[in-house]
């Protein structure tokens, strides 16, 4: 976690009005300030940005918060991630001990990111020391890697011979067990000596400009192939995609994804700058998230080979999963993107881009390979499988695409696969109206609200919940004022996020109340929902005497709710169905 003291230092060098103002054009009326949202498209504007609580709020899609909110979702970034970029924006150096996030080995993550820092340096110096860099620069040079790209993307070199990073990183304070931690220097009976040695350099950088790992391949045949930093307390690799701190201003329509460091640099080269790659892993459901936050489709370029394939399948499931629409690249002609750039030429790859295959498409060709079409019994069951799938697609007219092919793919009539199919679909659809009755009743019981699923049960106790909860947040001073003997507590609040954002509220020692502050425990529909809380009391007063009143008001809805005991969700569910 981020001292709040710091979080606070940052936030009072990023004005929310500057900030703001960077990416959206906005009007001064009255004393806030007004523009078009742009977190969802609009016409006339609804996004109102308050300097005086440093806050903003969007009157028609509910987003809001303050600077930090505002920059996680303006850039796609995570907590940490924007605090460090607006740290960065402001001059404001984090702090290196007491670290943050996660030293297991009593290395601090920013330790780890000035150490990285710096090895990217070194490696750009010696790729480029008239010398020392000779073998790497021809490397790159056989590879066909313009000078341009290469320094787009930091390439290096690290010497073949002994002990120079370690002494370089020696000579500028680092231990040698920080070293070895940051995976610069492996370590045997005779000591520490270079972990890189004799190879090409990779810098991975993280979606907030962080040199957070390196991979270092070898010029030659020799193995391994390639040599990458472990996991350290700055880079999990199974969290990390090479290159995305570039491709993720590029993939709005779509991200490309790649097994290779070599095919993205020479994905980047042709134009192609919304690619990224895995780092020689297979993608977790973490990368899928991280993939979702930027785009919601997905292009696997993968290699051509068995291995390939494979992997691509087994991608298509995860990123499905994360919500991501995964299509295929079909290859012919070369074991990869970057041979198949180099063969073909970028004109040509943008043709397979288009024509990447669907999912359906991908599916029939796996089916074709599973079953042997020629024997009648095999090209029953493969029809039978197909049409089971395509019963599950819920849109007509996709659902009329899939049958027409698949009759041409078997060469029977469309008629008598869509009568198959219908078949499936009715056979599914007594499972799914059973389902969709339950979901009606959830929405009609007013069990919809998915931030704060108490509220329709006891809409009164939790409107009056929200106004003092609001009056809070603006006057965090009235949560000392004893009603009635008592001053305001959790037992008092009637939903659990009213609760939740009271213990909040009343955990504050150390300054103002923040919404930045409530991204380690809210989630942003939560946050966005405390924003419209604050907001809604923004122009009402707030006196001892008004906030007593609504604590009584909210004290007596809960006696009246208790007395007539309130029921659990699958309670009132049991009761409908009973009823029926
Ligand atoms: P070239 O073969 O030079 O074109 O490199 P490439 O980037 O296309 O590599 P390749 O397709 O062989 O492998 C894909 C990715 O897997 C690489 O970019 C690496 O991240 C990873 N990888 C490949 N070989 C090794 C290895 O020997 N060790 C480790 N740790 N990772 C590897
Ligand atoms: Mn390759």
């Amino acid at each position: 976690m981020i001292p709040n003291s710091v979080i606070d230092s940052i936030k009072q060098r990023c004005d929310i009005e500057t900030v703001v103002s960077s990416y959206v054009s906005l009007k001064r009326t009255g004393n806030h300030l007004k523009g078009l949202c742009p977190f969802h498209s609009e016409k006339t504007p609804s996004f109102i940005v308050y300097t005086d609580t440093q806050s903003f709020y969007c009157f028609g899609c509910g987003a809001g918060g303050d600077v930090v909110n505002f920059t996680m979702r303006a850039e796609n970034l995570d907590y940490v991630s924007a605090i460090e970029a607006l740290a960065k924006r402001a001059g404001v150096a984090l702090p290196e001990s007491g670290d943050y996030n996660g030293a297991e080995r009593g290395v601090s993550r920013q330790r780890v990111l000035q150490m990285n820092l710096e090895a990217a340096k070194f490696y750009r110096n010696m790729l480029h020391d008239e010398r020392i860099g000779s073998p790497g620069r021809s490397y790159l040079m056989s590879r066909g890697l313009t000078g341009a790209i290469v320094s787009r993307f930091g390439l290096g070199y690290s010497p073949p011979s002994g002990k120079m990073m370690l002494s370089h990183l020696r000579s500028l304070g680092f231990k040698d067990d920080e070293i070895h931690t940051a995976y610069f220097a492996g370590k045997n009976d005779r000591g520490y000596y270079d972990y890189f040695r004799g190879r090409v350099m990779f810098p991975i950088i993280d979606v907030s400009g962080n040199v957070v790992a390196f991979g270092g391949r070898v010029l030659d045949d020799s193995k391994p192939k390639y040599l990458n930093t472990s996991n350290t307390p700055a880079f999990i690799k199974g969290k990390t995609l090479f290159a995305l701190n570039y491709a993720k201003n590029y993939c709005s329509e779509y991200l490309i994804l790649c097994e290779g460091y070599l095919d993205v640099i020479s994905m980047h080269q042709a134009g192609f700058q919304q690619a990224a790659a895995t780092l020689g892993t297979a993608i977790t459901p973490d990368h899928a998230r991280i993939i979702k936050k930027y785009t919601s489709k997905v292009i696997l370029s993968y290699d051509s080979d068995e291995a390939g394939v494979a992997a691509a399948n087994k991608a298509i499931g995860i990123l499905e999963a994360a919500g991501v629409d995964a299509k295929v690249l079909k290859m012919e002609g070369a074991k990869d993107p970057d041979e198949f750039i180099k063969k073909y030429g970028a004109e040509k790859f943008s043709s397979l881009l288009r024509d990447s295959r669907s999912k359906f498409d991908y599916f029939l060709e796996n089916i074709s390979a599973k079953y042997n079409f020629d024997a009648d019994e095999e090209k029953i069951r493969a029809l039978g499988e197909v049409c089971k799938h395509i019963a599950t697609v819920y849109s007509n007219i996709e659902r009329d695409i899939y049958i027409a092919k698949t009759a041409k793919m078997f060469d029977v009539s469309a008629k008598s696969v869509a009568n198959d199919v219908e078949l499936q679909r009715r056979r599914a659809s007594r499972e799914q109206s059973r389902q969709r009755k339950e979901d009606l009743l959830k929405v009609t019981s007013g069990l919809g609200d998915l931030v704060n699923p108490d509220y329709a049960r006891i809409p009164r106790a939790a409107k009056t919940e929200e106004d003092i909860l609001g009056m809070l947040m603006l006057h965090s001073e009235l949560s000392a004022v004893e009603v009635d003997g008592k001053a305001l507590s959790e037992e008092d609040m009637p939903t659990e996020l009213g609760k939740r954002i009271l213990a909040f509220i009343l955990a504050i020692t150390d300054g103002e109340f923040s919404f930045g502050a409530m991204n380690e425990s809210f989630s942003e529909g939560e946050i966005s929902r405390a924003v419209g809380m604050m907001e809604k009391r923004r122009n009402l007063s707030a006196s001892k005497e008004t906030y007593s009143e609504y604590v009584r008001a909210l004290r007596a809805e809960n006696a009246k709710n208790n007395a007539h005991s309130t029921f659990s969700v699958k309670e009132i569910l049991e009761m409908k169905r009973n009823q029926k």
